[in-house]
């Protein structure tokens, strides 16, 4: 049993494979946090915990609430999830305005339900079970009698996946209106505050950089309200213990599984509390709830590890990738795709693209992707979008013909698509020019030349989905990159009603993903790739629909490693795209074809560069490298990962995967620069059989398996942009 209720303590033991997440109902009233960190067995007499409220304070005391002969607040209590308008008054989970004006909420336990199983999220992607035996569910009914109000937290725990993930659910089951202003997915209090806080930074063309900061006396926190989960701050965040690293120390991740404006942070107060806290962004927000409806948050998923980040990563690419994803290409091999943006932007014919698609299919590419400028008049981004009508002056033979061309060359056809976007100069803009995001009598900014389509409303998707069908059924397609290149700005819909005007986000995101649930349903063959301007919607709501995602525009060998190895830390390397592109970029570095290919290769393998002009050699050594990508491509997408060395030394970086039957090990190494006078150094592995010998397959020798992971391998910087990779088979 994964959730364990003791009736004498009013204790809840949520148990992971190595983890335990305790709280108790406190005075039949409250929830109080207990624990979370590694597992326990037995939570009898865990009173002791309970915090003597002592010292001097402002607080004010809960009516009713005695425990060991004290009164106690709130405020300085480790809570489960906390209401504002009483006395705790730190950061709250949730926030409501009422009829009368009021905005204190004061909910307390009614009772809860463990089943087997875990409930869908309604119209909200979410992690799920495939059998009801792997996962166990805790529902929690908290209500407020003044307005009765029922908030159900849900607590779901995958044991072997070593995962929890939560939600809230509020009902309104009164009969006047209430003003959500903030609901957030979850929150803990742990009673201390020794961590650090590490979260995925960034910006075009530098995603998900790592940076790492004390937790302090303070609200450290993370947020989008770009209407999107943004270039800016991935949704993600983790707490580590001071000592912590790649392989050792107490390490928390927190991941919030949705695409839109967030929020999460930890909020230190002043009896050392570090209160953690994610979910939908309370600012610009308001939900209008009326009798009887319901109003449901996105899902959060909790990791814990005791052995550093590393297993904190593996925890979430193993469940992300089994449970998050969905879909035939959930457990496929994934084509190598050659895709035509770097080679020719939007100067391109049909004989053009032929060519290089020639050459692709030379080099053993599976998949030929025809990018953006397909369609309506587009030979620059100025215009069309909205307008996914095949332009015959570039393509004579038509979608349906150019498909069966490449078809005939013995690769699949896939073709990009920007369906939320529309441009003012468009067939779509002039039909319906209220169709976008925007507010009445003021300006619209543009971003790239284009508008926000407004997804809040059904005619909008609607439109979306049948005119995105009519391409996909007439052409045979089997891949779309779906792209989305700009951020929210003049939030406001022609249709919500003026107090329900700031809802405009979350629903923007709703009708986002009913797009996506009919699309992938209606088009399950399909494998969709994600983009937004590179990887500035790279977030798990989207693995829901997306087996992969476009990781960055910046396809620099080395600059790439920094946003890989940073988007590794919550997301699966079989989610991100990854392509061998032409040396220089902007930056002005040269990298080897070799270097170029074995950073792609931690990736979604593929080519984007004008195959038609590359040398013999190169041709060459790009059929060489699909051959070896094929050979060994499962031990990348499905096995395990250990970050040996961090490129934020600046200096290399080393990349360890072990396949899921532990048989092959690969080691990726990468010089960054090549110091004068340098000498070796080693590198343990990780996640090998200490008794059995491996062989390393481009030298032949042998190795114990205790030596590999004890002594290490030798490695030595040979000069800049280097790189090689050892691969070891278990004899
Ligand atoms: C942004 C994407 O990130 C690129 O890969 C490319 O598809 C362009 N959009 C096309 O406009």
């Amino acid at each position: 049993m994964a959730i364990i209720f003791d009736e004498k303590s009013k204790i809840f033991n949520l148990k992971t494979k190595t983890s335990s997440y305790i709280f108790k109902i406190l005075c039949d009233k409250v929830l109080m946090h207990i624990h979370y960190g590694k597992r326990i067995e037995n939570t009898e007499n865990m009173d002791y915990l309970y915090r003597d409220f002592t010292h001097a304070s402002f607080a004010s005391f809960d009516k009713d609430l005695t425990f060991n002969n004290h009164r106690f607040s709130t405020d300085s209590l480790e809570q489960e999830y906390s209401f504002f308008g009483s006395c705790d008054l730190r950061t709250p989970a949730f926030h409501a305005q009422y009829k009368d004006g009021s905005t204190v909420t004061k909910a307390y336990y009614k009772s809860h339900k463990i089943y087997n199983g875990k409930p869908k999220l309604c119209d909200l992607p979410a992690t799920y079970a495939e059998d009801d035996s792997e996962v166990q569910t805790l529902e929690i009914t908290l209500f407020d009698a003044l307005t009765n109000m029922s908030i159900i937290l849900y607590y779901s725990v995958f044991e072997e996946f070593d995962a929890i993930t939560r939600s809230v659910k509020v009902i309104n089951g009164g009969k006047d209106d209430i003003n959500l202003k903030s609901v957030l997915s979850f929150s803990v209090d742990f009673p201390n505050d020794d961590f650090d806080f590490t979260h995925l930074y960034g910006s075009w063309a530098r995603e998900r950089y790592i940076e790492k900061r004390p937790v302090a006396h303070a609200n450290l926190s993370i947020d989008s309200k770009r209407g999107s989960s943004s270039h800016y701050h991935n949704p993600f965040f983790a707490l580590s213990s001071k000592n912590a690293d790649e392989f050792a120390g107490d390490v928390y991740g927190f991941s919030l599984v949705y695409s839109g404006n967030f929020i999460g942070g930890v909020e230190c107060d002043t009896t050392n509390i570090a209160r953690v806290y994610m979910g939908i962004n309370p600012f610009n927000f308001n939900w209008l709830l009326k009798e009887g409806e319901s109003f449901q948050t996105p899902e959060a998923v909790m990791v814990y590890s005791d052995c550093g980040f590393s297993k904190m990563s593996n925890i979430y690419h193993t469940l992300y990738r089994k449970r998050l994803c969905r879909g035939e290409y959930r457990d496929k091999v994934r084509p190598v795709l050659a895709n035509n943006w770097e080679a020719t932007v939007f100067d391109f014919d049909e004989d053009k693209l032929l060519r290089i698609a020639e050459n692709a299919k030379k080099i053993g590419v599976d998949l030929f992707v025809l990018d953006d400028g397909w369609f309506g008049k587009r030979n620059n981004d100025n215009c069309s979008l909205g307008d996914w009508v095949t332009n015959t002056k570039k393509i004579p033979s038509g979608m349906g013909g150019l498909a069966k061309k490449i078809n005939d060359l013995g690769m699949e056809f896939g073709l990009w698509f920007e369906p939320e976007m529309v441009s003012p100069d468009s067939d779509l803009y002039r039909a319906h020019p209220d169709w976008c995001i925007h507010v009445k009598n003021r300006d619209r900014s543009e971003a790239r030349n284009q508008l926000v389509l407004d997804l809040s409303r059904k005619d909008v998707c609607d439109y979306i989905v049948n005119t995105l069908s009519d391409v996909l059924s007439n052409a045979n397609i089997t891949y779309v990159k779906w792209d989305m290149n700009r951020n929210i700005t003049e939030p406001g819909s022609e249709l919500l009603s003026p107090e329900r005007q700031m809802e405009i986000y979350h629903r923007y995101i709703l009708g986002l993903y009913n797009i996506l649930e009919r699309l992938t349903t209606k088009f399950p063959h399909v494998l969709w790739e994600g983009c937004s301007g590179g990887g500035g919607r790279f977030d798990p709501a989207l693995l829901y629909y997306f087996p992969q995602s476009w990781a960055s525009d910046n396809t620099d060998a080395c600059d790439r490693i920094f946003i890989q190895y940073g988007t590794s830390l919550v997301m699966p390397c079989s989610s991100m795209g990854s392509h061998v592109t032409s040396a220089p970029k902007s930056n002005g570095r040269i990298t080897p074809l070799k270097t170029r290919g074995n950073v792609a290769m931690t990736g979604q393998f593929g080519y984007e560069l004008d195959l038609s002009k590359c040398s013999e050699e190169e041709i060459e050594e790009m059929k060489e490298q699909i051959v070896f990508y094929k050979k060994y491509r499962h031990v990348i997408q499905n096995g395990d990962m250990y970050r040996l060395r961090s490129p934020y030394t600046m200096k290399n970086c080393a990349l360890e995967f072990i396949s899921e039957d532990k048989n092959t090990v690969m080691v990726f190494y990468f010089t960054l620069h090549r110091f004068a006078n340098d000498f070796s150094t080693r590198l343990t592995l990780h996640g090998l059989d200490k008794t059995a010998v491996y062989k390393e397959v481009n030298s032949n020798l042998l190795y114990g398996g205790d030596m590999l992971l004890n002594a290490g391998i030798k490695v030595h910087d040979q000069k800049d942009f280097d790189s090689f990779v050892f691969i070891f088979e278990k004899q």
